[in-house]
């Protein structure tokens, strides 16, 4: 079976190929963080417009690089939720209609599978059942996957998301949005332990996350001194170190609980290289392996929802003729693929 896989949920437009026993076959991105840069954050009007006018180039490139014509396609899946409903309904419209004009079925995926699943495309897959820390912009969440498409929710942020406060404190330090990636390269030339952030719920027992304390701590930081470059990059620092910290501590603390010995990170913020050598490092200690997509696949794409949508496809799973999207949508709810 060959899918033809489509992402819209944000300020990505994404179209992808993947082929059963081949393979990834094509991965085509385009971002948008140019066009909400002014802004200082994504604006959603201008996401859905954007997406209008990228989709099909995209599709017809990716078709084109796989070296798919439309009669090789066994399915179409594209990206139905969670995330802005004007920018999922442009990808969901024109998945569902080359579906209905090339007579295939189509599926739509929740996008936190798509994360979650994107490092089955590595040489070194993750077994099953394992924990997964999915941490995105939107997101952070550990979760307990006994079985493909069978989820568990075990914690939560309360508030912000990890990457929502990598994002938010980025912007106090006055940088451009996207801000996580930004404030990492400035945190690199921060000193370690200079300045020293709350770890909120780090000391009490269970799995939930709190970040939006970060912001407050940062304002209070910067207040009443000169804001020079070494105070940036020290801020930078600290806020890093404590997202690092309680993201770690957590992730092995759910390890723990669930007898697991593997662990899955994914989403835009296990792009950050200080997590993933922290949580490699805090998991051999304990016996444990961690498993990531590769860096160009943490960050949304459509090759993670290739992959969710051949898994279910194949699994006989598929949507009506409606053109649906969901801004909400419970992961927990989603219908099982495999047996555990
Ligand atoms: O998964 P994603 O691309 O989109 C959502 O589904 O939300 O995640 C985007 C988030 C943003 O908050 C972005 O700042 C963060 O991931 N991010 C990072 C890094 N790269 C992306 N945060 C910290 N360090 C990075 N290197
Ligand atoms: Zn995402």
């Amino acid at each position: 079976m060959r899918v033809l896989a489509i992402e819209s949920s944000c300020d990505e437009s994404a179209a992808a190929v993947l082929d059963a026993r081949a393979g990834l076959l094509a991965h085509e991105l385009f971002s948008q963080v140019e066009l909400h840069r002014p802004y200082g954050g994504v604006v959603p009007e201008l996401a859905s417009r954007d997406h209008v006018r990228r989709l099909l180039p995209l599709v017809r490139r990716a078709l084109e690089s796989s070296g798919s014509a439309a009669r090789d396609i066994d399915g179409v899946a594209y990206t139905a939720g969670p995330g802005l409903i004007g920018a999922l309904l442009t990808g969901a419209a024109l998945a569902r209609s080359l579906a209905y004009a090339w007579g295939v079925p189509a599926v739509g995926v929740h996008h936190l599978e798509g994360h979650l699943l994107a490092p089955l495309l590595e040489p070194d897959p993750p077994p099953f059942p394992h924990v997964a820390l999915l941490v995105s912009g939107g997101h952070t969440l550990l979760i307990e996957v006994t079985a493909l498409g069978q989820y568990r929710v075990l914690g939560a942020s309360r508030d912000d998301a990890a990457g929502e406060a990598f994002d938010k404190t980025a912007k106090l330090l006055g940088l451009p949005y996207p801000g996580g990636p930004q404030l990492a390269e400035l945190a690199a030339h921060g000193t370690a332990g200079a300045l020293s952030f709350p770890r909120p719920m780090l000391d009490r027992a269970g799995l939930e996350f709190s970040f939006s304390g970060l912001k407050t701590a940062v304002l209070h930081a910067l207040r009443g001194r000169p804001l020079t470059e070494q105070l940036r990059a020290d801020v930078a620092r600290a806020v890093e170190e404590a997202i690092v910290e309680t993201l770690t501590a957590k992730a092995l603390r759910a390890l723990d609980y669930t007898g697991l010995e593997a662990l899955v990170v994914s989403g835009g913020v296990s792009a950050n290289r200080s997590l993933r050598s922290s949580l490699t490092a805090a998991a051999a200690r304990q016996g444990a392996r961690v498993y990531y997509p590769r860096i160009e696949f943490s960050t949304d794409n459509a090759a993670m929802i290739a992959v969710a949508g051949l898994e279910r496809l194949e699994a006989g799973q598929h949507d009506g003729l409606a053109i649906e999207a969901r801004a909400r949508w419970p992961l927990e709810s989603l219908p099982g693929v495999r047996a555990a």
